[in-house]
């Protein structure tokens, strides 16, 4: 069984993801921490995330990278929608992904472009919204909690710019599958996300 969860940032996403891997015994995989990875690996080698062979010459990261927590840094998030509009790093992670999606017994993978392009056949398919006022005090809420002076303003500036460069970029951009699910969170806790989520998975499972 292949669960995508796919959504903008700070959607619920991950907090999704996440239980429904608890739920149904499944593996998981974060799909933007390996963005995130070339991204602070860009930085760490002093390259230029908008040129496409630095930010290719930046996918051959350390694995400890990704428990790295500057990962979790808003400014790496920003540079990791603009490595990720790479079609050539997008390359360079996608069979990974497609590995993790595929291997037996089946997995949740959370991202941009899980319905559509890394597992477009994925057994239930989710898209998460929220408003952008409320995933930045969610955004900003974390950051602040992880010890980042950021403003709100800032954070929601930078999803704004995310969001952007995520839904308009050429190659796979954050757009749902057409068969996909929607979940709105903005008014929703975690709790009733998380079982909106499992009664949606169930309903596609009966289908
Ligand atoms: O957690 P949050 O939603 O803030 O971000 P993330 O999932 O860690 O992703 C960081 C960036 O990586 C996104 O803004 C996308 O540009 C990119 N990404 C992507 O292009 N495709 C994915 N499957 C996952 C992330
Ligand atoms: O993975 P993504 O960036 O989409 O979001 P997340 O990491 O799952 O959630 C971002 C923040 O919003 C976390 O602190 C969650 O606990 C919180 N959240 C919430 O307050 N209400 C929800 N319904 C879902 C998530």
């Amino acid at each position: 069984m292949i669960i995508a969860v796919d959504g903008p940032a700070a959607s619920g996403k991950g907090t999704i993801a996440r239980a429904l891997a608890q739920h149904y015994g499944l593996p998981h995989l974060d799909t933007g921490l390996l963005y995130r990875a070339v991204a602070a690996n860009v930085a760490r080698l002093e390259l230029d995330g908008a040129i496409e062979a630095d930010a290719v010459a930046a996918c051959d990261f350390d694995e400890a990278l990704l428990d790295d927590p500057i990962l979790r840094s808003d400014a790496i998030g920003s540079l990791a929608s603009v490595v990720s509009a790479h079609p050539l790093v997008r390359a360079a992670l996608f069979h990974r992904q497609k590995r993790f999606a595929y291997q037996p017994g089946g997995a949740v993978l959370d991202g941009r472009d899980i319905g559509t392009v890394i597992a477009p056949d994925a057994d239930a398919k989710l898209f998460i919204r929220a408003t952008p006022n409320i995933r930045a005090k969610r955004r900003h809420a974390e950051l602040r909690a992880h010890g980042s002076t950021i403003s709100l303003d800032k954070v929601l500036a930078d999803i704004r710019a995310r969001d952007l460069r995520d839904s308009t970029r050429s190659n796979a951009p954050l757009v749902p599958a057409n068969d996909a699910a929607l979940l709105d969170t903005s008014f929703l806790s975690i709790e009733a996300s998380v079982q909106r989520a499992i009664a949606i998975v169930e309903a596609r499972l009966q289908a």
